[in-house]
Formats: C-alpha cells, structure tokens, sequence
C-alpha cells in the first residue's frame, strides 16, 4: 500500500457535499475492478506511476512521485500524462460497469477525483471492458499501407473530445522534418548517461513494472518502427515518408499539470480508439523531452499554433506479433488506498467480483 498522503483527503467538502450520495453506492470490489481495469493503461517506462484513495464517497487520483523519471521527466510531464491515461481508463470503466461518472473539485495534491452513481439499470459493455485488456504498446514494424485521412481525422476529433488539439503530421516535408528532430532528440538523449542509465534501469525492471526485454524490438531492421528502445540505428530521414504510419500531434496553448492530464487523457482515448480500429500506436516521446526540439517542433512544424505534449505513431503494424503482449502490473493493493466504506461497509464483503478482477498480468 502506497504511503498515507493526506492531501489525497484534503478536498473541499462544501463541494463535495453535493456528491455524497451519487457517490455512497460503490462495493469496495467494484473499487478494486475498476482502479485495475485503470491501471491498465499505458505510463511512460511502465512505471506507474499513480496512487488512488477511495475515502467511501470518491476516488481520488494523485501522482506517485517516487515513480517520476528524474532525468527525463524532470518536470513531470509524462509522469501526469501517464496518469491522466489512467484516469481516462477509469472513467470508460467506470461507465462500461454501469456507472455515472462526475468530477467533483480534486483538492490540494489530488490530480482528480471522480464521483461515482449507480445508473439506471444497463448492460455491462464487454466490448469496451475488452478494449481496454487489449490495448498495448506493439512495437512491430508498421506496414507500408497508410492509415487513411479520414481514420487520422477520427482520431484527432476523440483526442478533441478530451479538450486536446490534435495534428497528424501527414506532408511529406513535414514527415521528413520530424524524423530530423527525432533523431536530434535520440541522439541527445543517447549522449546523456543519466538519462541512458534510467530508461536502462526500467528494461526488465521488475514482474510488476517496467518493460520486459521480451517486448522490445531485437533486431536493428531498418524499417521497425521507430523507438526509443532502439539504440545504434541511425535512421534515414527520408525512411519516415515511405511507411504507412503516421504521427498525430497532441497538444495545447498551455504546458501546465492540467493540461498534461488531458494529454493523458487524449492519449488514452485516442489509443483505445485506433486499437478498436486495428491499428498500433507507439508513443514518440523524445522530441517532446527534450526541451530544445520540443521548442523547435512547436515553432517550425506547428507554428506556435500550439504546444506539443504528447507524439503518437500510428499505423498497420505488420510480421508476427510477439505472444507476450502484454506488460505487467502492479498489484491493486499497492496502489489503492480505501479509507473509508460505502455507508460504512464493505458491500460485497469477501465476495469476488462476478465480473472477477482484471487478469494478472505478471511476467509480460
Ligand atoms: C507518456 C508516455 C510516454 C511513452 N513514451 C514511449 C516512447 O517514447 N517509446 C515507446 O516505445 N513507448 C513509449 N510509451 C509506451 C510505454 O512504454 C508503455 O505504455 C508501457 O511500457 C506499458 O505497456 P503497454 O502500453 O503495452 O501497456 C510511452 C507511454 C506513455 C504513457
């Protein structure tokens, strides 16, 4: 169990007043499913790097700063990112079980915090539940089949839905220009031995997080899909316009914690999206790292229209799929803290869930 936080308790409850009852009716095992169906979600490095507190009334969504990539995310960019996929998790979980789901203030060092109601009666969505155990990371090398215009299109409008601008970078002088600022960035950060060290220090860091081995690409084919993971390849700028596979920008006016959250967020819902539609997305995180290329992608490919948070390639990824799809997870008890019961009790006390707990996913 994660370090008692009280700023996790330390929320306005004049607001929070309006909430107690739409959110009294959650079993503690409906608690513990959906911090798992969240905590599948995609965090930088797999660290993450979130901690949750259910106080019988709401959950509360705060960074586990012991978790943060010093080196790299020295200012917590990806860290909040991470977490704001988790919450987005949460939230389609929260729905595909049957829940209304509202926002009440979060309070000091709370990121979020998320009331909960028992709807009018529906139908579990399997199919969104399912979505969200199928999503990964696959860093299969992508097709040469380009992800059509109008699919980029749908996943810019989910990633709008979350508050988030959205650009696929689609020119062929634009392609080029990114993978000139994205080999920048690898080969700065190649050349920076603490921040080789720390991404080092997450391969194979655990069976509960981190990224095994396994799952990284092991042979320096030129046209696998671009990686951090993928050290001594030097690729060819020209290379990036001749895959199917494409980067969609997210991003925004302001480079503050909100606004990283709802990159997260967009993140989550754009990958969720492109995985229902078939399609492999890669987080493209380097450029946005480092902050000289970072300010040079803001200024020369979007203009200052916006400032980048978040880059994602997607595409057809193609060749045999690794059988280990899936990296693990820590256990719920590590990351959720349950203060206080549902009208004082434990609903559904020593019952399993009839939906059962998301599958362990140890060992990769
Ligand atoms: C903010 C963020 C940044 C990421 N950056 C990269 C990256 O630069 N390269 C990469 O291959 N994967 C990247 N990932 C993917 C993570 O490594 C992956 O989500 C994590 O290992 C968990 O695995 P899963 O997505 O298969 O569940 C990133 C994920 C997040 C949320």
């Amino acid at each position: 169990m994660s370090a008692p936080d009280d700023d996790l308790d330390d929320h306005p409850d004049d607001h929070l007043d309006d909430h107690l009852d739409e959110g009294g009716d959650v079993p503690l095992t409906d608690v513990e499913e959906l911090v798992g169906l969240a905590c599948l979600a995609p965090s930088v490095h797999n660290t993450q790097p979130w901690r949750w507190r259910y106080d019988g009334h709401t959950l509360a969504l705060a960074a586990d700063d012991s978790r943060r990539l010093v080196h790299s995310d020295p200012a917590s960019r990806n860290l909040t990112i991470s977490c704001g996929a988790a919450l987005d998790h949460l939230e389609l979980a929260a729905r595909a079980l049957g829940y209304d789901v509202s926002r009440v203030p979060p309070g000091k060092g709370v990121l979020a915090r998320v009331a909960l109601r028992r709807a009018t009666a529906g139908p579990v969505a399997d199919a969104d539940l399912a979505l969200l155990r199928s999503r990964g990371t696959d860093r299969r090398r992508f097709g040469t089949q380009p992800v059509p215009p109008e699919v980029l299109d749908a996943l810019c409008d989910v990633a709008a839905t979350r508050g988030v601008e959205a650009r696929a970078v689609t020119a062929d002088e634009d392609r080029v220009a990114l993978e000139i600022l994205a080999n920048r960035a690898m080969s700065l950060v190649d050349l920076d031995a603490e921040r080789r060290a720390e991404q080092r220090r997450w391969i194979d860091h655990s069976t509960r997080d981190g990224i095994p081995r396994s799952q990284l690409p092991q042979d320096p084919d030129p046209m696998q899909a671009r990686s951090r993971f993928r050290p001594d390849v030097v690729e060819d700028a020209r290379l990036a316009a001749r895959t199917g596979d494409r980067v969609i920008v997210l991003g925004g006016s302001v480079d503050d914690q909100d606004a990283w959250l709802r990159a997260g967020q967009a993140l989550s819902a754009l990958w969720l999206e492109a995985t229902r539609r078939g399609l492999g997305v890669i987080p493209m995180t380097q450029p946005v790292e480092v902050d000289s290329v970072r300010e040079e992608l803001a200024r020369t490919l979007l203009e200052d229209a916006f400032v980048p948070h978040a880059l994602v390639q997607v595409g057809l990824p193609v060749g045999e799929k690794h059988p280990a799809t899936h990296t693990p997870r820590r256990p719920v008890a590590e990351v959720l803290e349950i203060t206080g019961e549902p009208g004082g009790r434990r609903s559904r006390a020593g019952e399993e869930s009839d939906r059962g707990l998301p599958p362990a996913r140890d060992g990769g």
